[in-house]
């Protein structure tokens, strides 16, 4: 690693429109606090992490509610009409604070069940590699493409599929160069990896543990609220 500076970005200006709730996901409560909170939690506690950037959009109505003290500094900037728009915002103010180029976990604030053993992984891993990596679970299922009719067209063969998530972590110079060049050539990128891979770069996959679930329909906040608590029973 460049140096043992590592920040956190946290995208947390989504809508949540697949959830239904009256709010954004993220304010809704997981096990009697927000999910947010929980996300922020996670990342705070772990002691190589110096710093958060929260990128929150400029609408939200719940983020002044939140009283929590957490484990590092925090800081706010408001996010984007997209996820890589919310993320570039964060990274351009995180240039601000740091005169370095520091390593970034950019982390989903809708997946509160992260483990510091997957921070862990990828911090040992990712440290000496050119590019950086992602968090990502290998594919168990049988893979199927079907039409518009929901007709089976193919399987897809598994070998070699992982489903990305997050923290996916990248240099700072690195991923605001290409994300702003994904969002300029408007290029759908749905993830940081995303982005690195069409500036031309091979990001490695970090083995995850799948109870790192993104919180995106209505069952699965009981899902979470069960993997928080097998966490504390395993602690
Ligand atoms: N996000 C963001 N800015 C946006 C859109 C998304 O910061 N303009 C964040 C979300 O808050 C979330 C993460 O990116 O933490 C992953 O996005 P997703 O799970 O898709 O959340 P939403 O976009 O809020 O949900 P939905 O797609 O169901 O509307
Ligand atoms: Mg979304």
């Amino acid at each position: 690693m460049s140096n043992n500076r590592v920040w956190a970005v946290v995208p947390a200006a989504g809508i949540g429109s697949r959830m239904q709730a009256d709010r954004p996901k993220q304010y809704l409560n997981l096990d009697d606090k927000t999910v947010l909170e929980r996300t922020i939690e996670r990342l705070a506690s772990h002691p190589q992490i110096v710093g958060i950037v929260i990128a929150i959009s400029e609408h939200d109505q719940y983020w002044q509610n939140i009283t929590q003290d957490f484990d590092c500094q925090l800081h706010t900037v408001d996010g984007g009409d997209t996820r890589a728009d919310s993320v570039l915002n964060a990274l351009i103010a995180l240039a601000d604070i740091t005169d370095d180029d520091p390593w970034v976990l950019v982390h989903d604030a809708a997946r509160p069940c992260l483990r510091h053993e997957d921070i862990d992984s990828m911090l040992t891993t990712l440290c000496n590699h050119q590019v950086g990596g992602v968090l990502g679970i290998p594919v168990n299922d049988t893979v199927k493409r079907v039409n518009e009719n929901n007709e089976v067209e193919e399987t897809v063969c598994r070998q070699g599929l992982w489903r990305a998530s997050t923290p996916q972590m990248f240099q700072l110079n690195m991923l605001t160069t290409a994300l702003t060049s994904a969002i300029k050539t408007q290029s759908i990128v749905t993830d940081d990896a995303s982005a690195i891979e069409l500036a031309g770069f091979k990001p490695l996959m970090v083995a995850g543990h799948p109870d790192n679930i993104k919180i995106t329909v209505p069952q699965d906040l009981a899902l979470a609220s069960l993997y928080l608590q097998q966490q504390r029973e395993e602690a």
